[in-house]
């Protein structure tokens, strides 16, 4: 049975500041969303939230980008933003960057992850959400699963695996997109998906069957806007086991915290904390930047589920160790390597500041 799940998310209003989403928030996308199922829209859906972030999970038969779902979800980001703006909730709407629906999701704000599969016998999938980062930081856990035999050891002993797996890298500055195939490709791979800022991995196939494997939101806030109007957050699927990695696999590289651009202000670097739900909730120094990780089996495109694959204490030093690496590279302040770089912080609020203090600046005769 073909059956797509979309999972689509938009910050539409902070409580308290940016730190989480409001329950009353979350109540308005399930009365939406439980109307849409009772009609038939969606097959299944849950709703949850990641920091301030208001996540739709929604199983269907429409497909990718169809306008109906967009246009659903739009209503629920429209409806809560509402409920958000009652409450006096922080940046309500924030995400929103239009007035009205205009087809397709993509481009108006909210981040969106949506694969179309055939559903297995038994379908595993594991669907990531962010809060204070942005979709790059998914470029190392991605490449550690689907291509990292230190991590993912059916990549050598796996047979439906040996053969590898085809990067999507988008150039978000460009709009442009090229596909490696690994693992013969990965120096090259790496060269681009270094630098996550600008590339970021979209999809991930499956070399031999072809199957669509992993899918990641790209929505960048700051190219849409032109400035900076909040962090991308984004979102990832996973499909696990079988032709595909292990759900021990596919949590295994949140195991060792990674550095990632988006903490206060999104200005700053900090590390990628893996969390359980009720841990989602960034408040120090509005960060640092967190991840969970929800676990579901699909059953006629039933979601069953979740399960909060982070709970799991095994992943206790991991959220020791990005606390630890939070304070040093809080001892820097204003400095790099916590804050980032010039070029990187074009569509923050530091033009205005360059703006301001452009006549300052007399040319060096010395
Ligand atoms: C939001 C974020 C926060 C804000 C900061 C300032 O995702 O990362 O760190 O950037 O709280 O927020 P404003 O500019 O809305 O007062
Ligand atoms: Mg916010
Ligand atoms: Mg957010």
């Amino acid at each position: 049975m073909k059956v797509t799940l979309s999972v689509i998310k938009a910050d539409i209003g902070g409580y308290v500041g940016h730190s989480e989403s409001h329950p009353e928030c979350i109540a308005m996308g399930h009365k939406l969303l439980s109307e849409a199922k009772k009609i038939g829209k969606i097959i299944d859906y849950h709703v949850t939230k990641c920091g301030d972030d208001l996540e739709l999970i929604m199983t269907h038969k429409k497909g990718t980008h169809s306008q109906e779902i967009h246009g659903l979800s739009w209503d629920v980001f429209v409806a809560a933003t509402e409920v958000a703006k009652k409450l006096k909730l922080y940046g309500a709407g924030q995400d929103l960057l239009s007035d009205a629906f205009s087809g397709n999701i993509k481009g108006m704000g909210p981040g969106v992850a949506e694969m179309e599969i055939e559903e297995r016998a038994s379908e595993p999938v594991i669907i990531f959400m962010a809060d204070k980062t942005s979709s790059g930081a998914w470029n190392l856990p991605l490449y550690k699963m689907f291509a990292d035999p230190f991590n993912t050891a059916g990549l050598v002993i796996g047979e439906s695996m040996h053969n590898g797996f085809v990067f999507e890298v988008l150039d978000v500055k460009e709009n442009k997109r090229v596909l490696f195939n690994t693992p013969e490709e990965i120096y090259d791979l790496l060269l681009f998906i270094g630098s996550p800022a600008r590339y970021m991995v979209r999809n991930i196939w499956h070399k031999d069957t072809k199957e669509i494997s992993a899918v990641s939101s790209t929505q960048k806030l700051s190219y849409i806007a032109g400035k900076y109007v909040g962090k991308d957050d984004p979102v990832c699927i996973v499909r696990c086991q079988g032709n595909f990695p292990a759900v021990g696999e596919v949590l295994e590289p949140f195991a060792e915290p990674t550095i990632v651009e988006g903490w206060m202000r999104g200005s700053h670097y900090g590390p990628l904390m893996p969390v359980s739900m009720e841990d989602g909730v960034p408040t120090r120094f509005d960060g640092p930047p967190r991840v969970m990780a929800y676990g579901f089996q699909l059953a006629d495109g039933m979601l069953v589920g979740p399960r909060d694959m982070f709970k799991d204490i095994s992943f206790e030093p991991a959220r020791q160790k990005a606390n630890e690496m939070a304070y040093m590279l809080r001892k820097h302040g204003p400095f790099e390597p916590h804050r980032l770089p010039l070029e990187e912080l074009e569509y923050t609020t530091l033009p205005q500041v360059m703006a301001r203090l452009n006549n300052r600046w007399e040319t060096n005769k010395d």
